[in-house]
């Protein structure tokens, strides 16, 4: 694992997209797949912003994504939701290939076929990654074995809570699974880029790169792996030793 130390969450936001930037610019017709919650939005905004002043060409890219709640599509939390406002519906320009999965369907099993497929002729480029505050990654919760494929996740507790603050909603209303990448998948991506920022990921951080290799910390199954580029700030790589 690759580690990038930035000042700070723009920082962390701006590194990201050059990278993305320096894929497409060599592969036009790269497969980025992207992730949600409060880590990407910067990243999104620069996006949006460079795509509109034709400084990136993304007419023949994929998209993809990492999870989906189980949950109506337009639910306040979902990803086709996020996706939307915070990306495809500001883009003047559009990709070859848009991919989401359907957490609204009612046969899960039959949808997780159907994504996996989509993996299959995708090989992707880039995998984009956040960090749980207990070290999740995707919906991969402590506990999850280093060999997941592609599942239906339940959600822990501490990232239930999370959701519920990130988008007001009442206990009733909170997803509680999800369809996740696993960590087979996960790590199958070119390159892997983690990023985080902020206090409240500092004891994940520490986890993840200084602790034991374990299912306690699920991004801790990134640390020895050649293909992943953490890009971390000062407030959550604050607790490392070295
Ligand atoms: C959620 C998502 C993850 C995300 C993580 C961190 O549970 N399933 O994909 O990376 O939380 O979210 P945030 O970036 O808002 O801190």
């Amino acid at each position: 694992m690759e580690i990038i130390f930035v000042k700070d969450y723009d920082e962390m936001s701006l590194k990201t997209f050059e990278i993305i930037k320096e894929t497409v610019q060599s592969k036009p017709q790269s497969t980025l797949s992207m992730t949600t919650g409060g880590t990407p939005q910067g990243l999104f905004e620069i996006l949006v912003k460079k795509i509109n002043e034709k400084e990136i060409d993304i007419s023949q890219t994929t998209f993809l994504n990492l999870d989906e709640y189980i949950g109506p599509k337009n639910a306040p939390y979902s990803v086709y939701r996020y996706m939307h406002e915070n990306f495809y519906d500001l883009i003047n320009f559009k990709p070859k290939e848009i991919h989401l999965i359907n957490g609204d369907s009612n046969n899960v099993d039959k949808e997780i076929i159907r994504y996996s497929e989509i993996l299959r002729r995708n090989p992707r480029d880039i995998q984009i990654l956040g960090l749980g505050t207990n070290g999740h990654i995707g919906a991969n919760e402590p506990g999850t074995p280093f060999d997941s494929e592609i599942f239906l996740a339940n959600h822990d507790d501490s990232t239930i809570k999370s959701t519920i603050k990130q988008y007001d909603l009442t206990e009733s209303e909170a997803p509680t699974q999800m369809i996740t990448l696993g960590f087979k998948e996960i790590i199958e991506a070119t390159k892997v880029i983690l990023m985080v920022s902020g206090t409240s990921k500092a004891k994940a951080v520490k986890d993840l790169v200084e602790g034991p290799i374990s299912v306690k910390c699920p991004a801790s199954f990134l640390q020895d792996k050649d293909n992943v580029i953490l890009i971390v700030d000062q407030e959550a790589s604050s607790l490392l030793s070295k």
